[in-house]
């Protein structure tokens, strides 16, 4: 029987494909157009739960416009930190959509990290005022970072406001994305303060099914997009209630959280991102809206992205042969 190799992509080996943002948000709009025009497989992703908050995820998607087909296996674990562990780990495998033979295995938080920055992005592309101009981000781990560069990859952006509940986590990222990104970075002691001023929100803190939300009503100004990277734990029923417009990235699995015991004060969705991209849903109408996108996390943004990181991989000869 003939063998085949797969190539291991380690987090180091992605991160060193250095693929930048703005192609990611590209690759991202591809897909979309392609879920919005019903030419995407993706059942939606079932979890195993080992502790509370946490989620083991499996996420399978099939885009055969860009050949793409795979899965992600992802963890999120909210209180990972204590050990010096980051939120989300995991691997994602690459299957030859022809054989269906797996030619690819790479560590996914990089990934995830980016992906979820650029959808985010993509939904501010249809649902922000095209003039935003400051953005203010709650919590400022791995997510604040991505989601802050995306959106400045759309946006011309003259300040940013930053909150996080830990003031040393704070104070570094003020200090590394004002270098990394050019920018005016400050940080806020209080969240209203981040979400009151800016013109572009993004809530990356710990997604809980219980949560205490913060984010009041009238503090998200007439005008103002937000997008909840964390579902709906940072904004209070009233807030959610204020709002003109609510998007999600896929009906189907915001309807599975709801279920789940997610999502209980928050109105459905109008649109999805890929009835958006499709020009299917109108995006933002009135200057004066206040706009939300909760992205829940897909496996076709993962799967936009990652064969272009395996082949940019080959290309640059990182990774490791691994006979199958
Ligand atoms: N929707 C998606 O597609 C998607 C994808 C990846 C991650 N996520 C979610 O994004 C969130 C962040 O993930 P991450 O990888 O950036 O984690 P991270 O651990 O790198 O960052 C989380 C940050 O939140 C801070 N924090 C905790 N509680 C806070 C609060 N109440 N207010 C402000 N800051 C607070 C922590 O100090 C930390 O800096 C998680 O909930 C994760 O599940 C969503």
């Amino acid at each position: 029987m003939p063998t085949s190799d797969l190539l291991y992509l380690s987090h180091a080996d992605v991160e060193n494909v250095s693929l930048d943002m703005a192609t990611i948000i590209k690759l991202l709009e591809q897909a979309f157009m392609e879920k919005g025009n019903g030419r995407v497989e993706m059942p939606p992703k079932p979890g195993i739960h080992t502790m509370p908050d946490a989620f083991i995820h499996a996420m399978p998607a099939y885009i055969p416009s860009m050949k793409s087909a795979g899965i992600k296996w992802v963890s999120g674990y909210p209180e990972n930190f204590k050990r010096g562990l980051p939120y989300i780990n995991g691997l994602l495998i690459l299957n030859d959509s022809e054989t269906g033979v797996p030619y690819a295995v790479m560590d996914c938080a990089w990934v995830t990290a980016y992906r979820t920055g650029a959808a985010s992005a993509l939904a501010a592309k249809y649902l922000a005022r095209p003039e935003s101009a400051s953005v203010g981000i709650l919590a400022c781990g791995v997510q604040g970072r991505t989601n802050l560069e995306a959106l400045s990859c759309l946006f011309k952006i003259k300040k940013v406001y930053a909150y996080d509940v830990l003031p040393d986590v704070q104070a570094v990222y003020v200090r590394d994305m004002s270098k990394q990104l050019g920018l005016e970075v400050v940080g806020v002691k209080e969240p209203k303060l981040a979400v009151a001023q800016a013109d572009l929100v993004v809530t990356s803190g710990p997604i809980l099914k219980h949560p205490t939300p913060t984010i009041g009503k009238d503090w998200l100004q007439p005008g103002a997009f937000a997008s909840a990277v964390d579902f709906d734990s940072y904004f209070t029923e009233a807030a959610l209630a204020q709002m003109d417009r609510i998007s999600t990235d896929d009906h189907a699995q915001f309807q599975y959280y709801r279920s789940a015991g997610y999502f209980q004060q928050t109105p459905d969705p109008y649109a999805d991102l890929g009835e958006l991209v499709a020009g299917k849903k109108p995006g933002r109408q009135s200057p004066t809206e206040r706009t939300l996108a909760i992205n829940l996390g897909l496996a076709l943004d993962d799967m936009a992205v990652a064969p272009t990181i395996f082949r940019m991989a080959k290309e640059k000869g990182l990774g490791t042969p691994l006979a199958l």
